[in-house]
Parts: C-alpha cells; structure tokens; sequence
C-alpha cells in the first residue's frame, strides 16, 4: 500500500512528484524516491513552472534521488542534489510502506535495472517474486534490495534484451504476464524516452488527463489541483502514456474505450484548513459531514429514505435469506453496529465477518444470499477477495464505500456512497460516522412498510435530523476532553467497555488509542469483562465505560459493571447522557452527551472517544496523521 505518482508533460516534473508524493503519503511513509528522464531536450525555465521550449528528444538519462524517510526528507535530499534531476518533464516518484525488505535506501523505489535506462516503481506484492529471482539470477542478473518489487525491472530488462524487436510496451505487458500478485506500476526508460507505461492489478491507479500533459497517481488526491478529468485503469489494464496522448489496452493488448471521470472534490478539501492535524480537522467536520451523508436521502417531510443506489434493489434486499457483512478495522466495527440496526429495524438476519477471516474459511454463502461489504478506500485486499469470492459463489453484493470509483465499489452489484469526502488521517472518523449512518438509513429503508410504523420510521429520521446539531454540543467540550486526556497520557493499558449498540464503540474507541497513541487498548462487551479482562484491572487501569442512559435494563447493568471496576481500583472514566448526576459518583470523570434514541448512541458516543485519543497521542509527541507501522489503505493482504 505504497503511493505511486508519474508525470510527463511540460511542467518541471520533480516539482509535480514531489507536490503528488506529498499527498499519498498517508498510503505509506517509510521510504521515498523520484526517477526523472533529465537532459531530454525539453527544458524548463522554474521548478514547477512551465516550460519555455519544447524540441523531439534525442534521448536523456535516468536520474534518481530515493532513500528511507518521509517525502519532506525526501525534498531536501533533492535540495541538496544540486538539480541532479531538474530540468525533466518526465518522472514516475514513489512513497513507500514496506512489505518485502525493511524501510531502507536500497529498498527505496524506483527500482533500476543494472544500465540504469529503465526505473520502475511498484504498489502492490509479487507473489513469485522468489523463484524470479533464482531464475533471473541463472540469467546473471544481480540485486541491490530485498524488495520483490526489484525483480519485475530486471524481468523487462531481460525480456526487452531476449526477444527481437520487442519493444518497451511488449516487454512491460510480457513481465506481467510471467509475475503473480498485485501490482500498480509505472515504468520509464531513457531508451523510451517520450513514453510511460503503467498497468494495474489489485492495487489502484488512475491517469489525470491535462491539457498536453498527463499525471498518474495511486488515487485522485495528487491530481485534483491540475486536472478533474481522471481515467481508473480496472485489473488487467495496461495504458501506454506519452506527451501526446495516451492509450489503454487490457493486458493481452486489446484496445480499451474508457470513460472520463469528473473528480467531485476540491483541493480544500484535502488540506488542514488551519487544524494542526488531518485528524482533528476530519472530527471537527463530521457535523457537515452528516447533513452531506443524510442530503437528499433522508426525507423527513415524506417519512422516507431515498437511497438512489439501491432503490431499484430494494425488494430483493428485503428478500434476502441473510445477510453477511464484510469487512476491516474500523469498517468492521460500523459493520458491528450495522447487524444491530438492520437486526432491529428490518428483521432480516445478519452476520458480520472479518474479510480476511471470510475468504480463507469455507463460507456457506450463495444465491438469496446479500454480501454487504464496508470500505472508506474502497482498496482494502481483504475487502476486495471477499466480495469476489461472494460474487463467485452467486450471492448479491452490495458495497458502503466513501472513494467515488474505487475498485469495491466498481466490483460490487450495487450500493451507497458515505459521501464523507477525503480522509486522510489514517486513523479514520468521520468516514465511520458516515458508515454508520448509511447502514441506519439502509436499516430503515429496509424496513419501510414491513417492520416499522410509518410514525416510527418519522421519529428514527428526526433522530438523524437531530444528530449534526447534537454531535456540535460534544464538540463544543473538546477543551474538557483535553484536560481529561491529561490524567491518562502515561497510561500503559486501557480497557474500553460498552453493552449494545455501543459495544462496538468500546472497539471503535479502542482501535482509535492503540493505532495513534501506540497504548494497549481492548474494547469488550461490558458483560463479558467478568469473563478474564476484569483479571487486568487495578489502579493503574484507565477503564472507559460507555454508560449512556437506556430504556432497558442494560444502563443499570452497566452501573453494576462500573462498580465491579472500581471494587478493583480501576479509573472510571464514564461517557453518560447529559443531566445523569448518579453516574458522577461512580466515576474519576464523566463525559456527557446528549440524551437520544439507542439506535443513535454510536454516532454520539464515539465522538469523546475520538477526541480522548487524539489528544493522548498528541500529548505523547506521537505523529497523529501518519502513525507508525500503518497506512490508510490496506492494498495487500
Ligand atoms: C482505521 O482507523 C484504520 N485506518 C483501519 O483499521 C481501516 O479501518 C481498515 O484498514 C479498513 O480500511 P477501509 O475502510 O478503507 O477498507
């Protein structure tokens, strides 16, 4: 799950890799690097800047800077190569998240072969990369890293060399058709001088159409400040990419017709807007993220949902036998409180699966059956084998993704957008919220005329209606949450505990700490905490407890569980509905928020938990945005 970017055109292209690098890099960190063409007889006048002058080529040299660290280390490493590689307008640049060979210079891409005139970068895993190596090594070929990424530059370079008037395209399109895996590549050679291959399978890549230049990234981010005309290569698509135009052919060169997508989000949109962090700025918007979740869709004044995605689907939803949801992380947990809603509004049995565990398991799945699967990528391996595997196997799928065109959302039957708008903060939030509240309107759309009263569908819509406005008053006390976070900072463990609908949250909450702050953390059903997690509890134990007032018995449940807490010295730290006095005793520090229906606690209660986090790891100099050891999408398994 590396970022891979690639240019040729007119502008200084280590400006325009350097600017995309920057905006991946929340796909992986460890490593960086550019290849450019330089001396190409296209010359430029500023960094960045157009050029003043344009002659054919008579060829240029592959120039490279790479090494370990993020693309800032990456820049001055540039700075510091004297214009070792300006002056091009040609260059593939890659940020990287290490699989095979540990965060290094020389497992830094773009990978070369040994005449260093063919550079390559690579997003993805080459699954025989072992044996090609053996085989390439009998051919003489030597390596410099430990990556497999290394081999398929050696593979071209062998096939390029073998086999008569091949040319660059055939060498590219024959290496893959040797390698297993996924890949995301793009390839330049200096002995193809006006040319950029790039080809996908598994891992992402869309084309930026300029006006005489074309950009290539792993997602739109990078792209969306020179052009909102984008192509998205599919699996086994390979496009041939030159100054002057650009063709896509399937990996057995057939001639692709491909339509242009309008990007739908500004460059704003993926920039702090004056919050320190990514993170924070993308917990501060989820109240204009709901209303942009709910526009259009949740219809209070008809006492309906309108979900264009799956209106037409509608009855043979509601006919399902069951249905199966897949997916990760913090997906999975929305998928949690998905079988809640969708359980409790519209009767129809579910199960809730991790991807990872489905695919390899011998799933009873099949026609009648729904698969619903959840990614805020729309990228995530897993994810991905899951829902083939499904489709495979005859069941409807059905997908809740947030990227417009992302390849679970292009592969599913059918399904509903989050309309979040880009998240780059690893640690996802506002995307989650925006899970959550599909699958309530799906819930409720499911129910519709079956299990629910026409008034009770009215009163659920009002509790959505309500939900930005309230989610703004727990906000509003971030400061408090600040000052909370302070007593906890140095905590090694943390238990999160929640009954219901927000059991999934004590996860959610869970996951949030352990991912930013690097702190142990388990969420677990409260009930469940008797069964051994009560064994960790003593005084150094922060122990959270989601205690939100409930019209059953499971608040007083709750209660009991603070007090077997505290029987054992743990720190309380309690999330209460507002004007509960009674839980002020029970606990070292209350959060409160406002009273609402069961249903709508998660989008409530998860709120405190997101901002507890952020501040700890704050606190702890951790780096929010980028955490150690992960990345935003999952694109290998
Ligand atoms: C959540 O904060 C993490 N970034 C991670 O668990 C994430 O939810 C998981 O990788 C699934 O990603 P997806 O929603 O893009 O499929």
């Amino acid at each position: 799950m590396c970022g891979i970017v690639g240019y040729i055109g007119m502008r200084e292209a280590s400006g325009v890799l350097l600017q995309g690098l920057q905006r991946l890099e929340y796909r992986g960190y460890d490593s960086a690097g550019i290849a450019v063409l330089a001396g190409d007889g296209v010359r430029c006048d500023v960094l960045g800047g157009m050029c003043e002058e344009k002659k054919k080529s008579e060829g240029g040299r592959l120039r490279v800077v790479k090494q370990k660290g993020n693309v800032a280390s990456l820049a001055e490493a540039i700075v510091r190569s004297n214009g070792h590689i300006s002056g091009a307008t040609l260059g593939i640049g890659h940020t990287r998240w290490a699989t095979h060979g540990d965060p290094s210079d020389r497992n830094a891409h773009p990978h070369m072969n040994a005449s260093g005139d063919i550079a390559l970068i690579h997003n993805g895993i080459i699954e025989n990369h072992a044996a090609l190596r053996v085989e390439l090594g009998n051919h003489g070929y030597s390596f410099t890293s430990d990556t497999d990424s290394e081999v398929l530059v050696h593979l071209i370079d062998h096939l390029w060399k073998q086999i008569p008037f091949l040319d660059f395209e055939s060498a590219v399109r024959q290496a893959l058709s040797i390698i297993d895996g996924a890949y995301g590549i793009c390839v330049i050679s200096s002995r193809e001088p006006e040319t950029m291959i790039v080809a996908r399978k598994g891992s992402p890549l869309v084309i930026g159409i300029g006006d005489g230049e074309y950009f290539v990234a792993s997602d739109a981010a990078p792209l969306v400040e020179y052009t909102r005309q984008v192509v998205y290569l599919e699996d086994d698509e390979l496009a041939v990419v030159k100054r002057d135009g650009y063709t896509v052919k399937s990996i057995d060169n057939i001639e692709q017709e491909k339509a242009l997508t309008e990007l739908d989000f500004e460059l704003g949109e993926i920039e702090k807007g004056g919050y320190e962090h990514f993170m924070l700025k993308e917990i501060f918007e989820q109240p204009e993220v709901m209303q942009d979740v709910m526009r259009g869709r949740v219809r209070l004044e008809e006492g309906r949902i309108q979900l264009g995605g799956i209106a037409d689907h509608l009855d043979e939803l509601r006919a399902a036998k069951r249905i199966v949801i897949c997916a990760c992380g913090t997906s999975w947990h929305a998928g949690l409180i998905g079988e809640y809603l969708i359980e409790e509004f519209a009767n129809i049995p579910v199960e809730v699966d991790y991807a990872s565990e489905f695919r390899y398991r011998n799933p009873i799945i099949g026609p009648g059956d729904v698969m619903l699967v959840i990614s805020q990528s729309g990228e995530t391996a897993d994810t991905l084998a899951a829902l083939q595997l499904a489709r495979e196997k005859g069941a409807t799928v059905i997908g809740i993704c947030n990227v417009v065109g992302s390849t679970i959302a292009r592969q599913t039957d059918f399904g509903i957008y989050t309309h979040a708008g880009p998240e780059i903060g690893v640690a996802s939030t506002k995307a989650f919220s925006a899970q959550v509240i599909v699958l309530t309107m799906l819930a409720l759309a499911l129910s519709k005329d079956r299990t629910m009263s026409d008034d009770e569908v009215i009163e659920a819509l009002q509790s959505l209606n309500d939900l930005p406005d309230q989610v703004s008053r727990i906000l509003e006390h971030s400061e408090q949450i600040l000052e909370i976070a302070e007593h906890y900072k140095d905590a090694r463990n943390f238990l999160y505990l929640g009954r219901g609908y927000n059991f999934p949250v004590a996860l959610e909450g869970a996951l949030k700490l352990k991912e930013i702050s690097y702190i142990h953390a388990e969420g677990y059903p409260a009930a469940e905490m008797k069964h051994g997690p009560i064994a960790l509890i003593d005084e150094e134990m922060p122990v959270v407890v989601i205690a939100t007032k409930t019209k059953d018995e499971t608040y007083k449940k709750v209660l009991s569980n603070i007090q077997e807490v505290r029987s054992r010295k743990g720190r309380v730290i309690a999330i209460a509905t507002e004007g509960d006095e009674e839980i002020e005793a029970l606990a070292e520090h209350v959060i409160y928020v406002p009273e609402g229906a069961q249903f709508i606690m998660p989008l409530l209660t998860v709120i405190p938990l997101q901002l507890l986090s952020y501040y700890i790891a704050k606190m702890r100099k951790c780096d929010v945005d980028r955490p150690r050891n992960l990345a935003k999408s999952v694109t290998v398994e």
